[in-house]
């Protein structure tokens, strides 16, 4: 089979999975702009990550559905600012920063919105653009999972808590390592709308310890 024909073949099969999706079509229902919505639904219902939270921080926001859930659990008053290398279509509330979080003009820009304020709640979904090759795909979601603890070392909360998208692989025990010197708990999430073949998880990172 020639490369281009198995191309084809599994876009072909992703479309097919999409279109039968329970959760893509529950998602056009309910308004929200992609399925990883029912992931922070799930997780927020068995956590309660959003409790006494003004400010949030979301990270790899496209096309932007956690950042709707974030806006309907805060109050009035609150804040979320939503990061992405891709544009989205604006969403009310939302201060949406067009940039790579690994470039200092995107932090800079980020900082600036912030205000010297502490954020309450780092939510990251980012994931890296897929090669193929494991190893690679791995070490770079590696290197955004640090750049967030680096983040939330200086700018979240003592007491606040981060939400951070991981893959299994190799780099995960480390990183679950540093998630615990910084968090006073650390526990390890699959939602149910997370699909069983991805090997994505999510570390939910509780009570930023005074570092
Ligand atoms: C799975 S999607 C996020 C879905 C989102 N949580 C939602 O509910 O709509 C992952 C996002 O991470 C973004 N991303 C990956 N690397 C990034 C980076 N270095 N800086 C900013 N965004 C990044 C991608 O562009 C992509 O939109």
């Amino acid at each position: 089979m020639s490369e281009k024909v198995r191309k084809n073949k599994s876009i072909k099969a992703w479309v097919t999975q999409h279109v039968n999706d329970s959760y893509v079509n529950q998602a056009q229902k309910d308004g929200f702009r992609s399925r990883a919505a029912y992931k922070l639904i799930e997780l927020d219902e068995q956590d309660r990550i959003f409790n006494g939270v003004n400010i949030v921080v979301d990270l790899g926001c496209a096309p932007g559905s956690w950042s709707q859930i974030a806006l309907a659990k805060i109050p009035a008053n609150g804040i979320v600012i939503g990061v992405d290398l891709l544009e989205i279509q604006p969403l009310s509330g939302l201060k949406f920063i067009h940039g790579d979080f690994t470039e200092q003009t995107t932090l800079d820009a980020l900082l600036e919105t912030i205000n010297q304020r502490q954020v309450d709640l780092v939510i990251s979904d980012m994931a890296p653009n897929l090669s193929g090759i494991k190893q690679v795909d791995q070490s770079r979601e590696a290197y955004l999972v640090e750049l967030v603890f680096d983040f939330a070392k200086e700018h979240l909360k003592v007491g606040g808590h981060c939400l951070i998208k991981v893959f299994h692989g190799y780099e995960f025990d480390n990183l679950v390592k540093q998630a615990r010197e910084l968090f006073t708990q650390v526990v390890i999430r699959k939602p149910s709308a997370s699909r069983s073949k991805s090997s994505e998880t999510y570390l939910l990172c509780k009570g930023k310890k005074l570092v």
